[in-house]
């Protein structure tokens, strides 16, 4: 499907954001774990949070997705079934990624696959420290990417020292160590999200973190939980973008996600002299959220690099989009990690806003933005990347004619009802 986008003359509503997918995929993965029921609310309904779900069903685990609610059976730390059949995660890193870490510790072999994108993405950063813990993990095209094969091994409490700020390979580590003989610690560069940390300690393991080292002991009793999946940031930031570049625009954005490690893009945005007040802060299932209120802002550029970036990874795309609506110049450096997401988004991206008439430059590490020259609409390829998708809808609301994307419905990764919140917003 392909979605035409015209510019917008002003934006206003609210919107309740929909469940962050860090999290919600978490709540899949812990509750399946654990023993007795977990309940799960406003979880994301997105294709990558489904895969999760169809992997944990395909292991043995009945999970009941009514919607509004969600109810697994927990079946314990040794009570996963061995599949029938290769695992299927779709176009979910994460899937991938933290599931790899909970079956190197079974006592069963399976194989995981996943769409064309995924066989794309680098495994090695996983299999790596999973093999220091004694796993039997391989990449069945001997290219360090999916398919990859597990075979269930004794494993060994490691420290890791991460090459990369990347709570997937955090994640996968600390969920090995659940079924290692000793601790397990991971410490990483810069720190990267914690919904692992947060949740896990709340299923009841002994999960501790020191700056960038979390540290976990092997084998507890985990016990399922309630939880209440806070909005996804990642999702507000289009919201965030459009309501602070479209003119005359007031957004009331419902229950996001504020963790100190994904706040990145509202210190972006401050830093940018952009009006997005929080109100009512408070504490849902172990995780900071609040209401966010943007209105247009006239803005400037500014620099985004360092331990910045990990807080805000899944948000350059749009930050990129915003920057071309800032006076001055944008520099994004230290972010080589957008090579290898869903698409190398330092590339979509940068080709993208060019196609449009921006003033961009790539960098090996990140894009130069020359802000205030005005977009014009074009075609836009969003190479089957969701952020891509939403990042340039967003894009062809601020500029003149019409904007098309193609494959947009890829938002349904991640957001399945984009489209139907911008259409209530443009209309409001
Ligand atoms: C995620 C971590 C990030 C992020 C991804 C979700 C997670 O990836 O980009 O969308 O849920 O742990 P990396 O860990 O590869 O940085």
């Amino acid at each position: 499907m392909d979605m035409t986008i015209k510019k917008a003359n002003r934006l206003r509503g609210s919107l309740t954001i929909p469940g962050d997918k860090s999290i919600s995929h978490r709540a899949i993965m812990f509750g399946a774990i654990s023993q007795g029921k977990t309940e799960i609310t406003n979880f994301l309904q997105g294709a990558d949070c489904l895969s999760t779900i169809g992997c944990f069903r395909a292991m043995g685990v009945d999970i009941d997705n009514q919607g509004s609610q969600i109810i697994i059976n927990g079946v314990g730390l040794d009570g996963l079934k061995q599949p029938s059949a290769r695992l299927d995660v779709g176009n979910s890193g994460t899937t991938m990624r933290l599931i790899s870490g909970i079956l190197s510790g079974q006592k069963f072999s399976c194989e995981l696959n996943g769409d064309a994108s995924i066989q794309k993405r680098p495994m090695k950063r996983i299999m790596e420290p999973l093999s220091m813990m004694g796993a039997n993990i391989k990449s069945l095209a001997n290219n360090g990417c999916a398919p990859l094969a597990i075979q269930g091994a004794t494993l060994t409490g490691i420290h890791y020292q991460s090459p990369v700020a990347s709570a997937q390979v955090k994640s996968c580590v600390l969920l090995a160590g659940l079924y290692a003989d000793s601790q397990t610690s991971v410490t990483e560069p810069a720190l990267s999200r914690n919904h692992t940390e947060l949740m896990l300690s709340a299923f009841g393991a002994n999960i501790t973190s020191e700056g960038t080292t979390a540290m976990i002991e092997p084998r507890p009793n985990l016990y399922g939980q309630s939880v209440e999946v806070p909005g996804d940031i990642s999702s507000a930031a289009y919201w965030i973008a459009a309501g602070l570049a479209v003119p005359n625009s007031e957004l009331v954005l419902h229950n996001v996600g504020i963790n100190p490690t994904r706040d990145g893009i509202l210190r972006v945005v401050d830093a940018m002299g952009g009006n997005v007040r929080r109100e009512n802060v408070r504490t849902v299932s172990g995780e900071l959220v609040c209401d966010l209120v943007v209105t247009s802002s006239s803005l400037h550029g500014t620099t985004i690099e360092g331990d910045l970036i990990p807080t805000l990874i899944d948000e350059i795309p749009v930050i990129a989009v915003l920057a071309c609506f800032a006076d001055g110049t944008t520099i994004i450096r230290d972010a080589q990690e957008l090579k290898v997401k869903e698409s190398n988004r330092i590339d979509t991206v940068v080709s993208a806003l060019a196609a449009m008439g921006a003033d961009v430059t790539a960098t090996d590490d990140g894009m130069i933005i020359h802000g205030g020259k005005p977009l014009h609409g074009a075609v836009i390829d969003s190479h089957l990347d969701h952020r891509i998708a939403m990042s340039f809808a967003i894009a062809g609301l601020l500029s003149d004619g019409e904007t098309k994307i193609l494959q947009a419905d890829s938002v349904a990764i991640s957001y399945p009802d984009f489209y139907e919140s911008l259409n209530r917003l443009i209309l409001s």
